[in-house]
């Protein structure tokens, strides 16, 4: 069923909006309608907790799904991208899931804790999530990986 979805992302360099791109490309292509719009912040980058203020909040509550996206930063989901989930309101009722863009292609650097985070924040919201896709910048089969994660977030709605 056609669906009304806001892709909400914080980008520091550039990686997750390009995911975030294709991503609105290929919900498209399913048949929805599709916003993306960024989280933005006044303070110096890269952002350190509580050394910055949320200058754009995007608002949940205009879609029926959201698909968060971040970069991992210092083995942890980028501060943005937590202070954002701390101040929305409630997501009942919506669909949720995320994407992550990260460097390191090791485990345990930051990705399923970036995850981990994201699910807790948007069910303690009241959302249900249905999936997480963690896309890693250096790896040599990145644009494979870039493709896929995109197919399988598309296929959730
Ligand atoms: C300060 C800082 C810390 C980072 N820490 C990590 C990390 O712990 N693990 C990792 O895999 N990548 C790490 N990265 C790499 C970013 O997660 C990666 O480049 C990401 O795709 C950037 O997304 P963006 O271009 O949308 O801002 C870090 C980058 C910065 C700038």
């Amino acid at each position: 069923m056609a669906m009304h979805l806001g892709i909400i992302i914080y980008s520091r360099s550039g990686n997750t909006r390009k995911v975030a791109g294709k991503l609105k490309e290929e919900l498209i292509s399913c048949g929805h309608s599709v916003n993306l719009e960024e989280i933005t912040i006044n303070g110096k980058t890269p952002a350190q907790a509580g050394q910055f203020e949320l200058t754009a909040k995007p608002d949940p509550g205009n879609y029926d799904a959201v698909i968060l996206g971040a970069p991992v930063q210092a083995f942890n989901l980028n501060p943005v991208m937590k202070a954002y989930l701390e101040q929305i309101p409630s997501l009942k009722g919506k669909k949720a899931a995320c994407f992550i863009t990260k460097h390191l292609p090791v485990k345990w650097s930051g990705g399923t804790q970036a995850v981990s985070i994201i699910e807790k924040g948007c069910t303690s919201k009241g959302a249900v999530f249905k999936g997480a896709e963690i896309i890693i910048w250096s790896s040599a089969k990145k644009q494979e990986n870039i493709k896929q994660a995109v197919k399988k977030l598309a296929a959730l709605f």
